[in-house]
């Protein structure tokens, strides 16, 4: 088992309550608990087979605070700490300082614009670089700022698909240097500027059903990806360099626009 420690927040009080993306449309009080309960078990489960799980406690009036991913941006020992764009989400920012403040992480802001955490802001995983999205719910203002407080290379993305509005949608960078990624979810600038950065033998392209299934919301650790569902094509693909991959359906989840990367954040990053 590796070393990896993962937070994630039992979904006591989840449910689709608004519309704050394209994925919720039609969906208010369509998610069905006891099943998402179950789901997230399930996913729990999966994910502890190849890292440690620490848990945050859920708060009443916060449907979305399950998706960690968007609490923070971690590097090292810093949490950079979500300010959200939706009103509905702001009342988890302080829950979410406060656990980072109270495990002893150095709690860091990106300035007054939104910025939605590990949703929004990706390291790769062979260089030392982040790539962070702009476009929906991050702003592009506050990557420079989080340059300077990682002292990362920081490459900014832009998003230009409605249903795949935070970058943990659409773009997945894998162990070993891979990335996985929906090209037509960026602007063609930002189509060119991975092309420029990632060598071609490193870039797994999934197709639109794929991304469309959250495909590329997974969870990577070692050569483990866990993923609500992939075609035979994207699951061969990923067996060919080396990769297991696990399936676990979180349906419920993504009537709220997330699925499994979402619904964790990984707390080692280096
Ligand atoms: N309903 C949530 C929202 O719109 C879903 C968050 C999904 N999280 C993510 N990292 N993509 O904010």
């Amino acid at each position: 088992m590796s070393s990896s420690t993962i937070l994630m927040c039992q979904p006591d009080f989840f449910s689709v309550e608004y519309e704050i993306n394209h994925w919720m449309k039609g969906n208010v009080n369509q998610a069905a608990t006891g099943k998402a309960q179950s789901q997230w078990q399930d996913l729990m489960a999966v994910v502890e087979k190849c890292a440690k799980v620490t848990l945050i406690e859920p708060q009443k009036g916060l449907p979305d605070m399950v998706f960690t991913a968007n609490g923070a941006l971690i590097h090292k020992n810093k949490a950079v700490v979500a300010k959200f764009q939706p009103k509905e989400r702001q009342g988890e920012e302080n829950f979410f300082k406060d656990w980072f403040k109270d495990k002893g992480f150095e709690v860091c802001d990106a300035g007054d614009e939104p910025f939605e955490g590990a949703g929004d802001a990706l390291f790769d995983r062979g260089e030392d670089r982040l790539w962070a999205a702009h476009g929906f719910r991050s702003s592009l203002e506050t990557h420079k700022k989080i340059q300077e407080i990682i002292g990362v290379e920081v490459l900014s993305l832009e998003l230009v698909d409605p249903r795949f509005y935070h970058l943990d949608t659409c773009f997945c960078p894998l162990e070993g240097g891979y990335l996985m990624y929906y090209p037509k979810a960026f602007s063609p600038e930002s189509q060119e500027l991975i092309i420029s950065r990632v060598a071609e033998e490193k870039l797994i392209r999934v197709s639109e059903d794929d991304a469309n299934n959250f495909a590329l919301n997974a969870v990577n650790v070692g050569s483990n990806i866990i993923m609500h569902k992939a075609s035979a094509e994207l699951r061969s693909s990923l067996e060919k360099e080396g990769f297991t991959v696990f399936e676990t359906p979180v349906d419920e989840f993504m009537k709220a626009g997330g699925s499994t990367k979402c619904l964790t954040l990984r707390l080692d990053e280096h």
